[in-house]
């Protein structure tokens, strides 16, 4: 095991000293919120909206901010390496109860945990992956980053078994977004997202995208795909912060058109890829 240094409720410590106890109601309950944060030649990509993200995912679990946003940057930035493509991994939870009961505890500090790994370049950047569609079975505030990931964990998995990269979840006859990534598809030549709400995690990765698109004049829509129309989509992408954007060339063992990373990909791909050297 990598002996790196994490950061753990207040200490630097290596990754193999870190324990936190068996009664932690992140263990016991899945009782926390996680953000992934990337960070480009040490600096951190888009951290306050990262953070405002984390504000509104501990919110939505009733938990107090243990950190301004000041100390979140002065505690994540000593784990960062400016050599290297990264990304912070931290998680909060409800901290070490006297028992387990479901009730919030009193009085309980959060278990603040964050830890940097290197980004490793997707292997299906640049030739795309294959994805297979499915009914999504989570629960009803997929706008929280919450800890509690087995339902993304079951659809990802099932992806894997049938040899694809990724999984899209399908909600009454809608694609909402994959189990660890937002969803783009090109139709007619306009982009489609499907807009915030809290059947979907409000990507970081999905609002630069929007946000380029905007700027350089792509024709884009936060708006509703229906399953039929993302079956004959143009272009069909998945985004994340690990992953960034990654073409689909396989959609349920058919050809998404020629089955190669389409046009308005490869363009959004390299303003994507000038936009984070431009930040960093
Ligand atoms: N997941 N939707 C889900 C369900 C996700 O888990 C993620 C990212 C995204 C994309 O969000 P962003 O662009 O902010 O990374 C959408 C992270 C990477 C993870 O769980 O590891």
């Amino acid at each position: 095991m990598e002996n790196k240094t994490v950061y753990l409720n207040g200490h630097y410590l290596p990754l193999n000293e870190a324990k936190v106890s068996v009664l932690d109601r992140g263990f016991l309950f899945g009782d926390g919120v996680y953000e992934v944060i990337p960070s480009y030649s040490g600096h951190l990509f888009h951290l306050q909206e990262h953070l405002e993200r984390l504000e509104n995912s501990l919110a939505g679990i009733r938990l107090a901010n243990p950190h301004t946003r000041e100390q979140w940057l002065e505690i994540l930035t000593p784990l960062l390496d400016a050599n290297f493509d990264q990304y912070i991994y931290l998680q909060i939870t409800r901290g070490v109860a006297p028992k387990r009961d479901h009730a919030f505890p009193d009085n309980t500090p959060a278990t603040v945990f964050a830890m940097c790994s290197a980004i490793v370049p997707f292997a299906g950047l640049n030739n795309g992956v294959k994805a297979v569609t499915m009914d999504d079975s989570r629960w009803k505030f997929c706008n929280i980053k919450a800890i509690t990931l087995l339902g993304n964990i079951l659809h990802r998995q099932e992806a894997i078994d049938q040899g694809c990269a990724e999984a899209l979840l399908v909600k009454d006859g809608y694609v909402i977004e994959g189990a660890a990534s937002n969803v783009f598809a090109v139709i007619d030549g306009v982009l489609f997202t499907p807009p915030k709400g809290n059947d979907i995690l409000p990507g970081i990765t999905r609002d630069v995208i929007l946000d380029i698109a905007r700027k350089n004049n792509i024709p884009c829509r936060e708006d509703k795909i229906p399953f039929a129309a993302l079956q004959t989509a143009g272009e069909i992408w998945v985004t994340s912060s690990t992953r960034e954007i990654i073409p689909i060339v396989e959609l349920d063992a058919k050809q998404v058109s020629d089955g190669k990373p389409g046009p308005v990909w490869q363009t959004m791909n390299q303003l994507f890829q000038a936009y984070k050297k431009s930040l960093s």
